[in-house]
């Protein structure tokens, strides 16, 4: 049976029917209709899904729609200004050359985003770390690297 939500999503009020079973990866795509969020595994393993959740970057495809109640959620949609302006950390990726297939890219920014936003100068093993979780099959991180460090006013 389904149960009301609400919870707040890029700054805003969602009040939805929610079956306790979906997970939010399932309530952002197919029922808010924001693809901007990938599925990639589907089971924790590969941070297609990552968006951040009251400040820590979470596996969207495990996270279950229920416990967001409440929660302030932020996914690749909310980044980009009204004017269409690209977040800082998106025009990094992009001047850097750290986008392929693409396919990762949401996830890797979230994670990013989730580091600079609590450490703003991050060293290079937080930079490292904060993209564990996130697996890239075309550009060996490098660039994804270099993306985020620039963004964080390194290079
Ligand atoms: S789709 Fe969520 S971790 Fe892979
Ligand atoms: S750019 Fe293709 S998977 Fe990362």
């Amino acid at each position: 049976m389904k149960k009301e939500i609400t919870f707040i999503v890029n700054n805003e009020k969602i009040a939805i029917e929610a079956d306790p079973k979906w997970t939010l990866l399932y309530v952002l795509r197919e029922v808010l209709e924001m693809t901007g969020t990938k599925e990639g595994c589907g089971y924790g393993e590969c941070g297609a899904c990552t968006v951040i959740i009251d400040g820590q970057a979470v596996n969207s495809c495990l996270y279950p729609v229920m416990e967001a109640e409440g929660r302030n959620i932020l996914t690749i949609e909310g980044l980009m200004t009204k004017d269409g302006e690209l977040d800082p950390i998106q025009k990094a990726f992009v001047d850097e050359g750290a986008v392929q297939c693409g396919f990762c890219i949401p996830g890797m920014i979230m994670s990013a985003k989730a580091l600079l936003d609590r450490k703003p100068k991050p060293t290079e093993d937080e930079i490292k770390e904060s993209i564990e979780g996130n697996l890239c099959r075309c550009t060996g991180y490098v660039k994804i690297t270099d993306a985020i460090r620039s963004a964080a006013g390194g290079r």
